[in-house]
């Protein structure tokens, strides 16, 4: 048996897969890196520019407004230009924005190359799973969408033992003027890496077959899934293209017509419950919190990577249960941690009781709650629920109702914090947690276990249940 062969029954070629992977794995890193990193630093850049609340959340949050323009061109884009082209530049925008940042001279001159950082990361939070998707063996696909969520908590988790450690170098007055500047300049690290190995994994071969090149194509086939497969792999993308040619692309028409708006209601609202229930308040601003219970600057950042070994460990026993439990049942228990936990510590707010160990237990229960629940679970369905031929769309859509639910939390959390108290806020999140759960429990179906197109067939036996069933309720 030639080696080819063998490798066509026995699988595909893991250690190509795995290091393409890994480019993806790259991109959600730097996503979450930057999330600790500004969580690091935004206590003293408050103090260096002198930021009042809405300021300070705009430092924060403009970076989002970045992502958002950035995830909305990135199909464009990369359909034009190619997968690799389009993530080399991003590479190139995360870089150079983050360099910038980190020199800093003005707060005018930090906002708008965290933009430019941001518009890099939304090029990435878009194309890095796709081209993933595009390239990998079907088996290892759902695989590598909850791989890229542990990518951007072990960014969060590197990050925050970072930021603890650069700055323990000085006093607070050289954090202020450079212990910032140094933790957002590492990021150009990971970012550097990010883009070397861009130049040795292969453009997707998907793009390239679209684009009349399918000779560049097979041989990036052949090296994942072995010849014999390779060729038929060619003439199935083919063969699909020319179905979607004969249906023309999915328009907005399509996916708000009245047979998807269901669907699509539920992934639009898990988007948003993700993201309002208060994780990126907690990610962002965390030593700011702990700071509020009485900690000083070493001891609100070690409780922070506390916070941040709490999301990875729970993040990976997420992966782990996700296809045993359920989504659904994990969400439910999540949620109703996660309501419990704000609850208590809003109510330690309330009563004054913030000096002790109580806020810091409820915060890790909390995060331990959502990583263990919304945080891997809801990219989860936003990449199952939908019937092919709306997914690209629908999920675009998706992805920024959850940008823009991320940009109003982390934009108005300190207001909040200053003008209605911590303990209404956690409370409001609390609420939203709750919401979160009696939607769960009573819209969100269970999709484990069921292949795509099992899915798409249990939305229109639904569908044809529910249409059988109101001419009779409407009859007198
Ligand atoms: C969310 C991010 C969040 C992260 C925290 C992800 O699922 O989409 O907004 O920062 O979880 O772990």
């Amino acid at each position: 048996m030639n080696h080819q062969n063998q490798q066509a029954s026995s699988g595909p070629n893991m250690t190509f897969v795995l290091l393409i992977a890994a480019v993806a794995a790259l991109g959600g890193f730097l996503a979450g890196f930057d999330t600790s990193a500004m969580s690091g630093a935004n206590g003293f850049l408050k103090e260096r520019f002198a930021l009042g609340n809405s300021l300070l959340g705009w430092t924060v949050s403009c970076l989002i407004v970045g992502c958002t323009v950035g995830a909305a061109f990135a199909g464009s884009l990369g359909d034009r230009f190619g997968r690799k082209k389009v993530l080399i530049g991003a590479g190139l925008l995360f870089a150079l924005g983050i360099g910038l940042s980190a020199l800093a001279p003005t707060l005018s001159f930090l906002i708008p190359f965290r933009m430019v950082e941001g518009l890099g990361l939304g090029l990435m939070s878009a194309l890095c799973p796709l081209y993933n998707a595009e390239i990998s063996p079907a088996q290892y696909r759902g695989r590598l969408v909850a791989m890229h969520q542990l990518a951007v908590v072990t960014g969060i988790f590197l990050g925050s033992l970072l930021a603890f450690s650069i700055t323990g170098w000085g006093d607070d007055l050289w954090n202020q003027t450079t212990g910032w500047r140094i933790l957002l300049g590492c990021g150009i690290v990971p970012g550097v890496l990010f883009l070397g190995l861009l130049f040795i994994v292969p453009e997707s071969p998907r793009w390239l077959i679209k684009h009349g090149k399918p000779e560049k194509a097979l041989p990036i086939l052949v090296k994942i899934n072995g010849e014999e497969l390779a060729r038929q792999e060619v003439l199935d993308i083919k063969a699909s293209f020319k179905e979607e040619e004969g249906l023309g692309h999915a328009t907005f028409k399509e996916l708000f017509a009245s047979k998807h708006r269901f669907i699509l209601l539920i992934g639009v609202m898990m988007a948003v419950l993700q993201q309002v229930t208060g994780i990126n308040a907690i990610m962002y601003y965390a030593p700011e919190i702990f700071r509020q219970t009485g900690a000083g600057t070493s001891g609100s950042l070690t409780q922070t990577i506390f916070v941040g070994l709490t999301n990875l460990v729970f993040t990976v026993l997420s992966l782990w249960l996700v296809d045993k439990a359920g989504r659904k049942r994990l969400i439910l228990f999540g949620s109703a941690f996660m309501t419990l936990s704000l609850s208590v510590i809003g109510y330690a707010f309330h009563t004054g009781q913030t000096a002790g160990p109580l806020v810091l237990i409820a915060i890790l229960v909390y995060v331990a709650a959502f990583a263990i629940s919304l945080g891997a679970v809801v990219w989860v369905i936003l990449s199952e629920i939908f019937p092919s031929r709306i997914r690209g769309l629908a999920t675009a859509v998706c992805t920024m109702a959850l940008w823009a639910a991320n940009f109003v939390v982390s934009q108005s959390f300190p207001s909040l914090l200053a003008s209605v108290g911590p303990a209404t806020t956690f409370w409001l999140f609390a609420g939203a947690s709750l919401f979160t759960l009696l939607f769960t429990a009573g819209v969100v179906p269970e999709t484990k276990g069921k292949s795509l197109d099992e899915i798409e067939a249990m939305w229109h036996e639904q569908r044809e249940r529910k249409e059988a069933l109101e001419p009779s309720i409407t009859r007198p």
